[in-house]
């Protein structure tokens, strides 16, 4: 039975994550989730699955050494699977430190203590244990915006935010253990995900929400910048393939074959409500194109991601399964069924963000 050490999994894809995998496996696995709970870290996402005796909550930080060696001194890990991020860039051009704190610093822990419980006496690691880090297809730069060039894993890595240089670090510092220790872990690198319980700073809920309460739809720029956007689920399917299929040491790139331009998604989130909402629920009249409204653009906003999975499907045999038009009716389905949600999660906090954000 393999015990997984999954951090950030109380965040978006690290509770889809936790959930996917007990679908899979039920008893077969025992996982421990290892969370500081900051502001995008929800114990609600993971009410379903909190009582399962092969289920474990560790309030800790990343960053905290003694913390994380005490999971491995009391747990038999043999599988670490590291979300735990700060991870919006809006936030990371605000406010750079705490990305370099967690993202990097964090992932240095998290590698010291994996590798202080993984190590025999001889230098080489016991068997069958593996730390998965999931990184992000930031880390590349922004392609040309004319569809003829893609992210390959052998693109160079040329990151413009503090986000992705924070997610670039954190990366070659997993290549420095392997490289140096042969340190048994995997790269992902992941194009955009959505998908249910995302938090609404996103694009997507962000839309989603704004659109139902018939508030602004702030598109940034002249809303051409194009995203490959990935169902969550599909992604947590990748992860865990690539963790028991992949070869060591390898990167592998998952991306959804579905690159679409802001505008695109804003319409289609526009127009799928429309179709969901039904004519005597009062949020239809809200949900118009009227909302959309362009802003002042993201600081060094990326022109294009994309990525071309063909790596991960040669080896792995992954392909995303879930198309755009469908992906996109299941969240909203997910968000009008889980209104609380999305009122526990706006309160508070995200008020004063999204105040100081959007206050042009
Ligand atoms: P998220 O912001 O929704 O969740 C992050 C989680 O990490 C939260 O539960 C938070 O409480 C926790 N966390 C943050 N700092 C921590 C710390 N210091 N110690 C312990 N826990 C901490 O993020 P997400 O969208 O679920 O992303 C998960 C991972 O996937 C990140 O590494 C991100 O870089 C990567 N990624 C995300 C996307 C995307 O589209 N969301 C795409 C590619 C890669
Ligand atoms: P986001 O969901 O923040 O993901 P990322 O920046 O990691 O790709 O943004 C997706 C795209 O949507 C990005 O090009 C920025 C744009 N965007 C808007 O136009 N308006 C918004 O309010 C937000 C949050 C994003």
């Amino acid at each position: 039975m393999h015990t997984y050490l999954v951090t950030g999994g109380a965040g978006f894809i690290g509770s889809n994550y936790i959930h996917y995998m007990f679908k899979k496996y039920g008893d077969d696995i025992r996982i421990i989730n290892v969370d500081a709970l900051t502001y995008a870290g929800n114990l609600e996402n993971l009410k379903d699955v909190e009582n399962r005796s092969n289920y474990k909550f560790v309030k800790a930080d990343i960053t905290d050494k003694e913390a994380i060696a005490a999971v491995f001194a009391s747990e038999d890990i043999d599988r670490v699977v590291h979300f735990a991020a700060e991870s919006h860039v809006d936030r990371s051009i605000r406010n750079p430190e705490v990305f370099v704190q967690t993202n990097v610093l964090g992932t240095a822990v998290m590698l010291n203590c994996a590798k202080a419980a993984w190590e025999l006496p001889d230098g080489t690691f016991k068997a069958d244990h593996k730390f998965l880090h999931v990184s992000t297809d930031e880390v590349y730069g922004s392609l040309p915006d004319d569809d003829s060039a893609f992210f390959y894993e052998t693109t160079p890595y040329a990151p413009h935010s503090p986000y992705s240089a924070s997610k670039a670090s954190s990366d070659m510092l997993v290549k420095a253990y392997m490289d140096t220790y042969k340190f048994p872990a995997n790269i992902t690198n992941c194009s955009n995900n959505y998908g249910p319980y995302q938090f609404p700073e996103k694009l997507i809920p962000l839309i989603i929400n704004n659109a139902l309460s018939g508030k602004k739809l702030p598109v940034y720029g002249d809303g051409l910048n194009v995203r490959d956007w990935l169902y969550v689920e599909d992604h947590a399917k990748a992860i865990d393939m690539v963790q028991e299929k992949g070869r060591l040491f390898e990167t592998y790139n998952i991306g959804g074959h579905n690159e679409k331009r802001n505008i695109e998604i804003v319409n289609i989130i526009i127009e799928t409500l429309r179709e969901e909402l039904s004519d005597d629920d009062p949020r239809k009249a809200l949900v118009t194109k009227d909302l959309i409204t362009y802003v002042e653009d993201r600081k060094g906003h990326d022109r294009r991601y994309a990525i071309a999975p063909d790596k991960i499907k040669k080896e792995i045999g992954w392909e995303p399964e879930t198309m755009f038009k469908d992906g996109i009716k299941l969240t909203i389905k997910w968000f009008f069924e889980h209104e609380d949600w999305m009122k526990n999660v706006t309160s508070g906090d995200y008020q004063k963000y999204y105040a100081d954000m959007y206050k042009a």
